[in-house]
């Protein structure tokens, strides 16, 4: 029986994943960069500079920019990102998902959320959604970013447990290699083309189900 899920937050709890695609593509234009959804999969549960740094290699004389000016260009994003999240009401939350923490919240399962973004807090607690979450990963302390599996090694330390009694939630390819190499079991939101690697895998979040992921889990 697992003891732990780790949630990613954009994409898997809320929509905010295409929020984050607007404002790197309102960001990208400014810059004579064009970006589109098949390159932002690359993007998706990548840090804040780490996708600046994908955008910039897009146009090879952008690479020279200082360093100043790139933590302008990350804060001007993260800006475009604010007005767009200030929008958020529970009316947001993804279809199955508060059920699902509901669910797993009376079987006695911890819950933690594992998310590469500084507005995680601020996105679930908008949502209304804080009470469900034993405990948060702060992104701002995690050294390496998914696809390494600190973001949930820390989660499942947090709590002592052991990682292949914890599952991940994540609609990432590189989220889905981090649960992975952490040992956990992986629960993929998407598509096979780009979470093939998952240990399971749902079309969209309507499809999740408590006892189907355990029974999954189980017979690992
Ligand atoms: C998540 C999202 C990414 C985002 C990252 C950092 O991993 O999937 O698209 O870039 O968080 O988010 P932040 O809100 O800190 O810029
Ligand atoms: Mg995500």
């Amino acid at each position: 029986y697992p003891k732990l899920f780790i949630f990613d937050l954009d994409g898997v709890i809320t929509d905010t994943a295409e929020y984050h695609y607007l404002a790197w593509k309102q960001l990208a234009q400014s810059l004579g960069v064009t970006i589109d959804r098949q390159f932002n999969e690359k993007l998706k549960g990548i840090s804040r500079m780490d996708s600046l740094e994908k955008i910039l290699a897009l146009k090879p004389e952008l690479l020279t920019m200082s360093m100043e000016e790139k933590q302008q260009l990350a804060t001007q994003k993260n800006e475009y990102y604010k007005t767009l999240i200030n929008q958020i009401t529970p009316k947001d939350i993804l279809p199955g998902i508060e059920k699902l923490l509901k669910e797993i919240q009376e079987n006695k399962i911890k819950i933690a959320l594992g998310s590469a973004s500084k507005n995680a807090p601020v996105v679930i607690d908008r949502l209304g959604l804080t009470n469900y979450f034993d405990y948060m990963v702060d992104a701002a302390k995690v050294k390496r970013g998914k696809p390494d599996p600190e973001t949930f090694t820390v989660a499942a330390d947090y709590f002592g447990f052991a990682y292949a009694d914890c599952i991940g939630v994540e609609d990432s390819a590189a989220g889905i290699e981090a649960i992975n190499r952490a040992g956990m079991f992986s629960v993929g939101i998407g598509d096979s083309e780009h979470l093939h690697e998952a240990d399971y895998l749902v079309s969209d979040t309507s499809q999740l189900n408590m006892d189907k992921i355990i029974e999954k889990f189980a017979s690992k």
